[in-house]
Formats: structure tokens, sequence, C-alpha cells
């Protein structure tokens, strides 16, 4: 999966250390540049040993700094200048060598002497065999660095090198990203609660037939992400699509529309803000059969019964709660998302015209317009669905704060 713009204009550092896990620092800088971020990668001596520099240097597009000694280019001091430049200084595989070498201040190779030069947020992802990982005194150096504020990722479970199983694998590279991009997120949302809806829901005629639409999910995971990152409290509820759970949320995964009125009911109260961004089907087959229904070329018409508008009813009951919905048309954008703000009682809806390449359903950029119930539409460029998702939480937020809800 691509993360465009979640690292528009940062410069990321990141750290190697002599692990096998190195390999997967090289998919980790392709995932960092695809984000937008400016790369730079430092090597210890055991990276080396395992990856050679030049994959990074062509990944990244930037020399690697993998030796203290080496000519200080421009005249500048190579780890200083790269300390003072850095957005934030990732360490990924992280050795518990290097990270005992993080705990006590030392500075012996180009890493760990960038380490303490780094004001910027840093964050380490341990990679180690598990004896090693739960030996008390790398136990101890993580505490102390957690201690000091670095975020410290928890290691992966599964396979290890080594051929033991258990905790020690670095963590995903999309795991990485994801916290990476959380860590460096100014927390304008912290303390508040946040309910998103993403995906479609699938409404059964039968056990293998169901009514549904194209909607990826993406548009509200991107959502919630951002809310996530942003400092929220997320609570996500998502009808059946491809993705995994984001992280450090609450995810309900529900098929039908009931199932997704269910889950908002339960979990709307006392929301600061709710986005509405799930394509819910308006109809379910009024009956549903238990096995499968044979083809017998008899049926012409299929019976249908109205779900609730799960939105509607929250905009009848709304509080001290910003709600934003989603419109996805084929035409009248204006007309029509007008009308289902009114209706529905929203303090913001979030138009799109669906069927054009590169935007709406499955796509991974979108091009949208918002509208608001008194103010005039304010139309969007087409952006990544991460970075719509921002744009959107900040118009959300500006709302919040003009009604005084804070
Ligand atoms: O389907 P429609 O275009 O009316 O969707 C507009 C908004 O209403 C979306 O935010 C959608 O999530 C929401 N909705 C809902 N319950 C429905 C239908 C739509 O909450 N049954």
């Amino acid at each position: 999966m691509i993360f465009p713009s979640m690292l528009q204009n940062k410069r990321v550092v990141l750290g190697v250390t002599g692990g096998i896990a190195a390999y997967k620092a090289a998919y980790l800088v392709r995932l960092f540049k695809q984000a937008g971020a400016d790369v730079r990668v430092v090597m210890t001596r055991a990276a080396e040993r395992f990856v050679c520099p030049l994959t990074f240097e062509a990944l990244s597009e930037n020399p690697v700094y993998n030796d203290m000694w080496q000519d200080n280019s421009q005249g500048k001091i190579a780890h200083i200048a790269l300390a003072k430049e850095a957005d934030v200084l990732v360490v990924a595989p992280a050795t518990a060598n290097s990270i005992a070498k993080f705990a006590n201040g030392m500075a012996d190779d180009p890493l760990s002497t960038l380490m303490l030069a780094v004001t910027a947020p840093k964050l380490v992802a341990p990679s180690m065999n598990i004896n090693m990982y739960e030996n008390p005194a790398t136990q101890a150096n993580l505490q102390i660095l957690a201690k000091r504020g670095f975020c410290v990722l928890a290691p992966g479970i599964g396979f290890l090198a080594c051929g033991d199983e258990g905790k020690g694998r670095m963590p995903d590279p999309e795991i990485i990203l994801d916290r990476t991009a959380a860590l460096i997120t100014e927390k304008d949302l912290g303390g508040k609660r946040v309910l998103v809806t993403a995906g479609p829901t699938r409404e059964y005629m039968d056990p293998v037939r169901f009514i549904s639409n194209p909607s990826s999910g993406k548009m509200g995971f991107a959502l919630a992400r951002a809310c996530e990152h942003r400092g929220a409290c997320v609570t996500l509820v998502t009808g059946p699509v491809e993705m995994d759970d984001p992280i450090n949320m609450r995810v309900i995964r529900v098929t039908t529309a009931l199932e997704m009125a269910a889950a908002v009911n339960e979990y709307a109260a006392n929301q600061d803000m709710v986005f509405k961004a799930a394509a819910v089907s308006d109809y379910r087959p009024a009956a549903a059969t238990d096995q499968k229904i044979k083809d017998s070329r008899q049926i012409e018409t299929l019976e249908l019964a109205a779900n609730p508008d799960i939105l509607f009813e929250l905009g009848r009951k709304k509080g001290n709660t910003v709600l934003v919905g989603f419109a996805a048309e084929t035409q009248k954008l204006e007309e029509h998302s007008a009308q289902k703000m009114q209706k529905k009682n929203l303090d913001m809806i979030v138009g799109n015209i669906v069927g054009v390449s590169d935007s709406g359903f499955g796509a991974d950029f979108n091009t949208v317009t918002c509208f608001y119930p008194d103010t005039p539409p304010d139309r969007l460029a087409s952006q990544s669905k991460d970075s719509v998702a921002h744009a959107v939480i900040d118009r959300a937020l500006t709302i919040y704060r003009k009604k005084g809800y804070e």
C-alpha cells in the first residue's frame, strides 16, 4: 500500500544497523520516498555486511553517511549538519548493540554520534533474536530510551532468522512509516474523540450473493489514520475492505448496513467529530434465504427493504458533535450535496464525482469539494486521500472551534 504525502516535505534520517532485517530497510526507504520524504541513510559498519551502501544510495537518491572520517561535504561537519536538518531520526533495524550505545550515550560510529546530536523526535525499531530482546540488559536500555522520549516500537512476532520463533522481528515497514508520521504530526486533536465509518456494506439475498458497491474504504481509513496521528481517540467502523486494521484505534468490522447502524449507535455518544465516509447501501433484500437460491429462472423481481439512514439519525440528535458526511455523485454535485447536508443536518459534506479516473472509488487520489450550510463551498485540488483527509479534518476542526465546542 502507498501512503502518498504522509511525510511531504519532511527530512527523514534512517539509521540502519547490522541485523539481518537490514534488507527490509531498503523497502522502508522506498516507502518513505513514496510518502514524500527526503531520505538520508546512515549505516553502521555491521549494516554494510548485510546490505551494500549503493542500494540505499540508489533508493534514497542521496549519498549514504557511513564513515565519520570521510570528506565532510561542503566544509560542514556531516553528523552535525545531518542532525540539524532532520525532522525525525528512525533506526530500523535497531540491534541490541546499537540500542545499548544509544542508551549509554556512546559516540563511536556515525549513527551513535549522530544520535547524540539530533534533537528531532526519534524512533527505534528493535530487531534481534528473542533471547537477546528479552535479556534484562536490552529491556533496561529500551526503557531508558522510552523514558527519554524515544518512540520504541514493539518487535513483530513470528519466524526469526536464527530459526527461533517469537518476538524479535523488525516491525513491518508499513508500521514503521505509520508510526514515523504519527510521531511528527502535531497533536491538534489531542483528547478528542472521533468516530469514522468506512467502506461499503453488503446486503445478502442468500449466503453467496449480495448487493454492494465498489467502495474500497481508502478515504475512511485515511481519515481514521490522520485523526489518530493528530492525537484523537478514534473508533473506526468499517464494512468489508481489503485493508489491515489501522494502528492504535478501536476497529469494528461489520458487514451489513444494519450492523453498521448498530455499531455507530453504540459508539456515537460523546464524540467530538463524526466522519461518515462509508458507502452505506440504502436498501437490502427484503428477505434473505439460509440456503443458496437455485437458478430456476423464476425470480423476476427482487423485493427490497429500506435500510436505516445512519447519518440522518445522528443528525437528528446531534449535540456538540461536528458531523461530516460524504456524497459520491455522478452529476449535479453541488445540488445533491446541499440537499443531503440539509436533510441530514450536517456541518459539512465532502462531495466528489465518481466515474472519473484517479478519483473516488478505489483510487489513491481524490478530488473533492467541501460544502457548508452557510459559507461558500471549498474546492480542493486533486490530491492523495491522505492529504484530503488532513484537509477535511482541518475544516472540521475550524467548525468545532467556531461553534465553541472546545
Ligand atoms: O448514500 P448517500 O449518498 O445518501 O450518503 C450520504 C452520506 O450519508 C454518507 O456520509 C453516508 O455515509 C451516509 N449514509 C448513512 N446511512 C445510509 C446512507 C448513507 O449514514 N443508509
